[in-house]
């Protein structure tokens, strides 16, 4: 609101009566200027503008009151304009009000008579004043928030990831083009809608799960396929300052070219893999018939040369086939078919692969199957079995000095078989133990040093067992020894 001093103009060709107002005026604190008719008024009105209030006598020469007040009316919206007159009519007042006069004076008045119609008119002046700015304010605030928001619908609009966002109902109240886009039927969709009307079951599954209070303040990613497409969905809750989840919000991001890439890359590495994995086997398949063949006394020191080209040969045949299987694994491509499986023929196949390692490093091997469990039939993939056996057997061997012994021992439990792989080697400190089974994960100590592998092996065992709704542990003491146990289900119960 202004604090400065209201500014009256009193516009009268009675000089008495002029200079009246101006006293009793002025004596309230109000800036008064005179004129002596309606043009000198007006003049003066024009030449300096923004008074507050107007007293204006009717009959005045050049220009009379109702001309003067329906001019200064044109030219300012919030000016008091009061008439002052000896010639009250009740014509001349309505006449007066149609011409934007705020009150009517009759003369002769008192001091009070004027003052109470001056303050009352300039008091709406300034609430008029007042609202308006209020509203004006309003008016640009709500501006400046569509402005805001339109700003911030347009930047969403052009991400290209799809943006979609529900309330705590699952109702949909926020979309982008690119959401659109990915999920068939949304585009037609209103905004608010129902989720479920997406017919995209895993994505609603997804945003349940982020508006679920246990899994909060968590991201929910999950890879999603839509027709042609894959994407990769990241939802989080919405939540107020206080805590409150108010919805979820799903960001959608367009991954198939880079399946398709990490797919050309896997089956490349899997090609390379595949044509080194023939020429090992075949060089592993002729030393041993060379070794096989070569039993005269010159001949032992060869052997030991030749025993050494097998060891390497068959180590670099095992990492080829973990690679070719990781990678199986990764692009969805490894599938296990399970059987009804007895497990003394594969043990046995597996310990006789490694026979001419263990021997070499004069590593003792025992293999113990009770009769119950040599009966029994897990329900299992042949290939998968091998593979897990010959990991753990591979291992024990690897990381056992020489003259350790290792042992083989299978039992039977509750509706599994148990297959115990037990080393005296140099065992895994805890540490080591809880990241044995991580891709690419090798102990590094003195011992490990000139140990050939990947630090695949136990991550691809782990995968496996899991595909057969198995499990595996691991009991290891440094120095001592590690012993590894993989529980495979029984086909039949019982
Ligand atoms: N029986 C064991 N005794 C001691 N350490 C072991 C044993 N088995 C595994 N480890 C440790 O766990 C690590 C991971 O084993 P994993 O079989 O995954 O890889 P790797 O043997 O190094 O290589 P790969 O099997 O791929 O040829 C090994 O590097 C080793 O440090
Ligand atoms: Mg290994």
């Amino acid at each position: 609101m202004s604090t400065e001093t209201p500014r009256i103009l009193v516009v009268d060709d009675e000089f008495g009566m002029r200079e009246g107002c101006r006293k009793v005026l002025s004596a309230e604190g109000y800036g008064v200027e005179t004129a002596e008719d309606g043009v000198a008024g007006l003049e003066l009105f024009m030449q300096h503008p923004g008074f507050a209030a107007a007293l204006v006598d009717l009959k005045m020469p050049r220009m009379g009151g109702l001309e003067l007040i329906e001019k200064i009316r044109h030219v300012d919206q919030d000016i008091v304009l009061l008439v002052i007159t000896a010639y009250a009519t009740i014509e001349t007042a309505v006449e007066a009000t149609k011409r934007g006069a705020y009150g009517y004076i009759p003369k002769p008045f008192t001091p009070d008579e004027l003052l109470l119609p001056v303050r009352n008119g300039l008091e709406r002046r300034s609430l008029t004043i007042e609202a308006r700015r209020l509203r004006e304010e309003q008016d640009r605030r709500l501006l400046e928030i569509a402005f805001e928001r339109s700003k911030l619908n347009t930047i969403i609009n052009c991400l290209t990831d799809g943006v979609l966002v529900i309330n705590r109902d699952k109702q949909i109240v926020l979309r982008n083009a690119a959401a659109a886009r990915a999920i068939s039927g949304l585009s037609v969709l209103t905004v608010p809608g129902p989720l479920g009307d997406t017919g995209c079951r895993d994505l609603e599954t997804v945003l349940s799960e982020a508006l679920n209070p246990e899994c909060r303040p968590m991201i929910v990613s999950r890879e999603l396929s839509v027709r042609d497409k894959t994407y990769m969905v990241n939802a989080s809750p919405v939540a107020e300052s206080g805590g409150d989840v108010l919805g979820a919000v799903a960001v959608l991001r367009d991954i198939t070219e880079l399946k398709r890439l990490e797919s050309t890359k896997s089956s490349f590495v899997s090609m390379v893999a595949h044509e080194i994995r023939s020429p090992l086997a075949a060089i592993e398949g002729y030393l041993e018939l060379v070794l096989s063949e070569r039993d005269s006394p010159q001949a032992l020191k060869e052997n030991d040369l030749i025993n050494k080209a097998l060891i390497r040969a068959q180590t670099l045949r095992c990492m080829v086939s973990e690679l070719i299987g990781l990678s199986a694994m990764e692009t969805g491509n490894f599938q296990i078919t399970r059987i009804p499986l007895g497990i003394k023929e594969v043990l046995t196949d597996v310990v006789n692969t490694y026979k001419t390692r263990a021997q070499y490093k004069e590593i003792g091997v025992s293999v113990d199957l009770d009769a119950s469990s040599e009966s029994a039939r897990i329900l299992a993939d042949k290939n998968a079995v091998t593979a897990i056996l010959s990991n753990l057997i591979d291992n024990a061997i690897k990381y056992t000095p020489v003259r350790g012994h290792l042992s083989v021992r299978v039992t039977k439990a509750e509706g599994c078989l148990d297959i115990h792989i037990k080393d005296d080697g140099i065992g895994m400190s805890p540490e080591e133990q809880s990241k044995a089974f991580d891709e690419f994960y090798r102990a590094k100590n003195d011992f490990t040093a000139d140990v050939p592998g990947t630090g695949l092996g136990l991550s691809i065992v782990k995968r496996l067992v899991e595909m057969h709704n198995g499990k595996i542990s691991l009991t290891s003491e440094p120095g001592e020894g590690s012993e590894f146990v993989v529980s495979l289900p029984l086909a039949e119960q019982g």
